[in-house]
């Protein structure tokens, strides 16, 4: 399947969650057999090429596009998660979205020092997810080099304030 046919399976649901957002909902990409297909092989193409030894995605959205792409590259897959969902001592970052604050956990001995990890996500809109995974990651000892999503919305800052982490950007696709 080409991008723009990719593109048209991702629905968009206006004032959701908050009046004013244009919720790009990937329901109907994952729901389309083919489409997630297509869109994991992506996402497993450009990982790939990045060299990554593991690959972490954020709850719940990225386990569902990372856990599949490191399955793909027979890769391990790092669980970042929401708060209060591992059973043991974490480290954890608060962060601001388009529509509200969250944070993120993971546990700080499950990466051995220097592994490069790839954030795969379903979607980038201001950076504030994959900018919090990333400080989390690296927090852990590994090297965060590249964050790979199925959307990304340019108008939100996103790319440019990973590329301040230094941090390179690739999507699938775009929503202006
Ligand atoms: C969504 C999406 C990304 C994040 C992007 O997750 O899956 O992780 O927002 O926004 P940002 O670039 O402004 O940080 P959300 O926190 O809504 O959680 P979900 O995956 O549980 O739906
Ligand atoms: N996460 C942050 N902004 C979003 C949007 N506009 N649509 C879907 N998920 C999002």
């Amino acid at each position: 399947m080409t991008p723009d046919e990719l593109k048209s399976l991702v629905r968009t649901i206006p004032d959701f969650p908050k009046s004013g957002i244009q919720f790009r909902d990937i329901t109907t990409l994952i729901g389309h057999g083919e489409g997630f297909r297509a869109s994991v092989a992506w996402l497993a193409d450009r990982v790939s090429q990045s060299g990554a030894d593991a690959i972490a995605g954020m709850e719940a959205r990225g386990f569902i596009f990372g856990a599949a792409v490191a399955s793909a590259l027979t890769l391990p897959f790092i669980p970042i998660r929401k708060p209060g969902k591992l059973p043991i001592e974490t480290i954890g970052v608060d962060y601001a979205l388009e529509y509200g604050s969250d944070r993120l956990e993971m546990d700080p001995g499950c990466i051995a020092a220097g592994t490069t990890v790839a954030i795969v996500d379903d979607l980038l809109a201001t950076g504030g997810t994959a900018c919090a995974a990333t400080e989390l990651l690296r927090k852990a000892g590994a090297r965060v080099e590249t964050a790979t999503f199925v959307i990304d919305l340019p108008d939100l800052g996103g790319g440019t304030r990973l590329e301040g982490c230094d941090v390179r950007v690739d999507a699938l696709m775009q929503f202006e």
